[in-house]
């Protein structure tokens, strides 16, 4: 008998761990590298995709580092879905030529540290503001800005 229950506890223990675990990354949210992303294909324009990662308790996928940036292309790649996904960077001024170009999230703004645009990109202007982000998924996903709440493409969303 006492030896059943010490069992039951540590089996018990075991679902623990897996279970915490599992919550910070589970479907629909996919572990890619150290990171936790929602790649959607639903379309909508960036400010609405902004909106539906912050009501997951999430924000739209930052790529601090050339490595996060490089496995997911490698994933958007292997999926092959041909579309275009908004991420979280976004130009903070366009004043500036070429902008200034930032990872959003939590209210932190952290400068991008590499160029990952398309030739002829970023090509927004004052006048004609493009000051949001995705992967072209015409163009091997490479960096395009767009307007943030005219055009339609799917997000990633990361927590
Ligand atoms: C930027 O270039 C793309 C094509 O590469 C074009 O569709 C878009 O209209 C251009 N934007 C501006 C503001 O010139």
């Amino acid at each position: 008998m006492f030896a059943n229950s010490i069992y039951v506890v540590a089996i018990w223990g075991i679902v623990l761990v897996y279970s915490s675990h599992a919550d910070e990354c589970s479907y629909p949210y996919r572990r890619i590298g150290k990171s936790c992303y929602l790649i959607n294909t639903q379309k909508v324009t960036a400010d609405t995709a902004f909106a539906i990662c912050f009501r997951h308790g999430a924000y739209m996928a930052n790529f601090e580092t050339l490595e996060e940036l490089m496995l997911m292309k490698y994933e958007l790649k292997k999926m092959n879905t041909g579309h275009h996904f908004y991420i979280g960077g976004r130009n903070v001024n366009r004043y500036m030529s070429g902008g200034d170009w930032r990872w959003i999230k939590h209210g932190k703004m952290t400068k991008m540290a590499y160029f990952a645009f398309d030739s002829s990109e970023p090509n927004g202007s004052f006048s004609a503001p493009e000051d949001c982000l995705l992967f072209h998924g015409g163009r091997g996903y490479v960096f395009h800005n767009s307007c943030c709440d005219c055009y339609a493409a799917g997000f990633i969303c990361e927590k």
